[in-house]
């Protein structure tokens, strides 16, 4: 796996969002982002808009409307999206780009729970439809609290705007047949309820509007390159495939491991916890790719398809179970980034007693024919050693040594580990000889590194997402019984962890976590340095 010969030099390169536009093209269209103003809208949807503008990917008619709740006129939402873009687009901004990209962005202000709002809203997107004489398509993007969720998808319903065709009081623009039927979609944010009952009910209220094809629920990790590179190692290679099953795999690891404490989102997180906020969505798909059989083609529900399937062979644990089957702690003070810090329970916002975990792991076994007996470890954390993403796959040991001891003492068993953040990237671990008179063997790595290998940056993981929304491709999505069959799995954990009061054992920042999450594993076991 030489880095040079997987280079592709920048002209050479497909754009990797451009491409295969032909086979799903986007339409024209209107995306409006309710909670226009928020953090998430500002940091990551207006530069990910800003880029796919860059790249030439966005249709030659796109329209951006805004809607929050403070008073404002459209030039001052235009100006904040403008400092959002310049101040966290990956690209310096070419400002002619920006211009044309924002010319003729609207803002609707407003309550969400008001029908006037989307009274307003429907008149502008007949605007724009009527200065193009044709439907556009809608997206309705919810980047909102979770309790707006339902709120907004049932005020749309019943403003008509949920339909394909018609639209608002009006009906569809003079002109427009039934062939013009316009494409309506809402692409929902994380988190999508915090227990199966609530996970189910919000998908009741949102399929009683829109049809299940209509619904993109957002889990930003797929969007990331080399999540997606894990289809495309497992699929377009030959060789992973023969060893891919519990015969020659000895156990999975998944980390997703911070730095970083709560920072200011103690409101968010102490209600959360490192169980819902990062396992039971992202770290959950982590380990459908990996488990996933190889599905019949890349479409959205074939993918979806076989990932509901690893979903539901996971064993979901019974209240006796949780306790050998999932760990839980909260950071402590400690050092990070060279400076003292304060533990969890100190962290403003906080209450004083919160038995929320900061830190969470599980083992977990997928009970189908492939992985009989392959525990999968997740651990998720805050204010751990350092920042890091990754999936790692152990293989089992050689059956038999043939080195004299001495020249064994090195020899590991082979480990892939996919890097999701930061440097994005692939190694394979293997025993190779030292050089010199003896025969001695140590571990080495053959690595590939995106950066390295593709001259060209790899896309935010929203462009990628919203782009696939507005072409109406859901591959990247979570359908409504993943979301369910995820919470299946969490929600036995969730309920015995809340009926036991704290404190919850602490761990020291800047570490590797809590000394019991190692009781979780398998005799010959260790968790991965941090
Ligand atoms: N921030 C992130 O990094 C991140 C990451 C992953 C997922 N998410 C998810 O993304 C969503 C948005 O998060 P955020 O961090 O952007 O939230 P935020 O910063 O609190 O922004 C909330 C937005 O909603 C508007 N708003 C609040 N109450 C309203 C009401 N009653 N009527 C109308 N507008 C109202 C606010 O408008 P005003 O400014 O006018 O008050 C603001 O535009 C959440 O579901 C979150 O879980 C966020």
């Amino acid at each position: 796996m030489s880095a040079a010969a997987a280079t592709v030099s920048p002209s050479a390169a497909e754009n990797p969002l451009t491409e295969g536009l032909e086979r799903l093209p986007v339409p024209a269209t209107t995306l409006v982002i309710f909670g226009a103003t928020g953090d998430l809208a500002r940091r990551k949807l207006l530069p990910a808009l800003y880029n796919l503008a860059h790249d030439g990917a966005l249709p030659e008619r796109f329209h951006l409307v805004g809607v929050s709740r403070r008073e404002k006129p459209h030039e001052d939402y235009r100006a904040e999206c403008m400092e959002a873009i310049r101040q966290f687009s990956r690209r310096t901004p070419d400002e002619d780009v920006l211009e044309s990209l924002l010319e003729q962005v609207r803002y609707v202000p407003g309550v969400f729970d008001d029908d006037e709002v989307y009274a307003s809203l429907a008149e502008v997107l007949e605007d724009f439809e009527r200065q193009a004489g044709q439907p556009l398509a809608r997206i309705f993007y919810l980047s909102t609290a979770p309790a707006f969720f339902p709120v907004i998808v049932e005020a749309l319903g019943r403003e008509g705007l949920a339909h394909r065709d018609g639209g608002g009081a009006e009906g569809p623009p003079a002109g427009a047949g039934e062939q013009d039927e316009r494409q309506v979609a809402v692409i929902i944010e994380k988190p999508f309820g915090t227990s199966l009952a609530e996970a189910s009910e919000l998908n009741q209220r949102v399929l009683s509007v829109f049809e299940e094809s209509q619904v993109f629920r957002i889990d930003h990790y797929l969007g990331k390159e080399t999540v997606q590179n894990m289809m495309a190692f497992r699929f377009a290679n030959g060789m992973f495939e023969p060893l891919w099953n519990r015969n020659y795999i000895d156990s999975v690891q998944i980390t997703a491991a911070e730095d970083i404490g709560i920072g200011g989102r103690a409101g968010y997180y102490d209600r959360a916890g490192a169980l819902r906020d990062l396992i039971q969505n992202h770290m959950l798909q982590l380990l459908c790719h990996v488990a996933m059989e190889p599905p019949a083609s890349f479409t959205a529900d074939e993918v979806r398809n076989e990932k509901v399937k690893v979903l539901h062979a996971i064993h979901a644990p019974s209240a006796d179970e949780v306790a050998r089957m999932a760990v839980r702690a909260q950071y402590g003070p400690g050092r990070a980034g060279g400076s003292e810090v304060s533990g969890y329970l100190e962290e403003e916002g906080v209450r004083e007693d919160s038995n929320t975990e900061t830190f969470a792991a599980l083992r977990l076994e997928v009970d189908n024919w492939r992985w009989a007996g392959v525990p999968f470890y997740l651990r998720a954390g805050k204010r751990l050693a350092r920042k890091v993403t990754e999936i790692a796959v152990t293989l089992k040991p050689v059956p038999h040594l043939a080195f004299s001891q001495e020249g064994s003492l090195g020899i590991r068993p082979n480990q892939l580990v996919l890097t999701v953040q930061p440097n994005e990237g692939v190694s394979l671990q293997l025993g190779a000889k030292i050089p010199g008179t003896r025969m001695s063997i140590r571990p080495v790595n053959m690595e590939f590194l995106y950066g390295t290998s593709f001259l060209s940056q790899s896309p935010e993981a929203y462009e990628r997402l919203i782009l696939d929304a507005m072409r109406g491709d859901a591959t990247l999505f979570t359908r409504n019984d993943e979301v369910e069959a995820q919470w299946q799995i969490c929600d036995p954990i969730v309920s015995a962890w809340e009926a036991e009061p704290g404190p919850l054992p602490q761990y020291e920042a800047g570490s590797q976590g809590p000394r019991q999450a190692r009781e979780l594993m398998a005799e010959g076991h260790a968790w991965r340095s941090i």
